[in-house]
């Protein structure tokens, strides 16, 4: 997901006019600082650091540039390794130290001979409020400080797992994705973005903590199998779908006993969903209808749909794309037993 927001960012800085060096470090040979200061220069000068490797090509650019864009994921409320050893072996251009008496700190002074720059953080986590990042920011601050950076903007990206899910793929989704495209651009032209543009970049996707909740469980399961990116979706494991459901079972509306049998064509998967005295839960099985109340075909899709209340269910079903068969009453029940849409619905968004 960082790269996604990231390659959108820079997407609209190149449009903007941008020349960028994208240096990925996952994907560069870029060694660890040993701290032995090889590189501390003295004043007037940019150091050389001991260490060759790719990180000098990065050195160099940076040295010329107007601006650094720093993209990374939220890893234990900080950034990630990489990031940390980019800003480390950043070393050579810190050149000495100062009293600055206006704060009474101790300020590094940076050779950055040709160019004052200016510094974006953009930082992609998967929790939803504001404490995931807030040492993250702090962080940043400091590092814009101790390396002379003029701090442009802070863009604290959270939930994370929306942009993976196609099921929550919403408008908001949408606006937020092509904020972070428009803020590119609007940043390579002016070297700063719009308190309209951030606030975008940063709108909540869910609508409380309770869905949110929700989709971050099917989030992790999909990871946990290891589902590709590209088919990420709750559709593609109709198993996620009803763990989901049965996840969402409200107890106190639920009969003391009913089964549910589900069949999903696309996925040539049956199952039998059964509750008992609140309890829910559900095995795989190609003949459950002998036993089930209610027998509901219909494929992944169109079902995932049902659940995030973004498929019509009598819509469905005029279309022969929805089956019902058996207690109609406890059909249409479902929706309060298993909080389908509405408040609790999934995909919150
Ligand atoms: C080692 C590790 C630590 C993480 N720590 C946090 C955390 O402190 N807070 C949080 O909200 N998410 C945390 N996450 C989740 C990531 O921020 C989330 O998966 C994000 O989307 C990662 O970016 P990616 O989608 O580009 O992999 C962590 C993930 C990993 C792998």
């Amino acid at each position: 997901m960082t790269s996604l927001v990231g390659d959108l960012f820079l997407r609209g800085m190149r449009r903007g006019g941008a020349e960028i060096l994208d240096f990925d470090m996952s994907a560069k040979n870029v060694a660890d600082c040993r701290g032995c200061f090889a590189c501390s220069a003295g004043f007037g000068r940019r150091g050389v650091c001991a260490i060759r490797d790719d990180m000098a090509e990065a050195l160099d650019f940076l040295d010329g540039a107007d601006a650094l864009v720093c993209l990374t994921p939220v890893y234990f409320y900080s950034m990630s390794a990489q990031m940390k050893r980019f800003f480390d072996r950043c070393f050579p251009f810190v050149r000495g130290y100062r009293f600055d008496p206006e704060s009474g700190r101790m300020l590094n002074e940076t050779g950055f001979l040709k160019k004052r720059k200016k510094f974006v953080a953009i930082s992609v986590a998967s929790g939803r409020l504001d404490d995931v990042f807030d040492a993250l920011s702090r962080t940043y601050r400091m590092v814009a400080d101790a390396m002379g950076f003029e701090f442009a903007a802070d863009i604290a990206r959270g939930e994370s797992a929306y942009f993976a899910m196609r099921e929550l793929g919403s408008v908001r989704v949408r606006r937020v994705l092509s904020a972070f495209e428009a803020s590119g651009e609007i940043f390579a032209r002016a070297g700063e973005i719009p308190a309209d543009r951030l606030e975008a970049m940063r709108m909540p996707l869910s609508r409380g903590r309770e869905s949110f909740a929700k989709n971050a469980r099917v989030f992790w399961q999909l990871r946990r199998n290891g589902t590709p990116f590209e088919s990420f979706s709750m559709v593609s494991d109709p198993r996620i779908l009803l763990r989901e459901m049965c996840a969402t079972l409200d107890p106190s509306r639920a009969p003391e006993r009913a089964d549910f049998k589900f069949v999903f064509p696309d996925k040539g998967w049956a199952c039998l969903v059964s509750v008992r005295s609140g309890e829910c839960s559900f095995v795989e099985s190609a003949d459950a209808g002998a036993r089930a109340d209610v027998a509901v075909t219909a494929d992944s899709e169109d079902w995932a749909g049902v659940m995030a209340a973004r498929r019509d269910v009598s819509a469905l079903m005029r279309a022969g794309r929805l089956k019902v068969e058996g207690d109609l009453s406890l059909f249409a029940a479902m929706k309060k037993i298993f909080g389908l849409g509405g408040d609790r619905r999934v995909g919150g968004v």
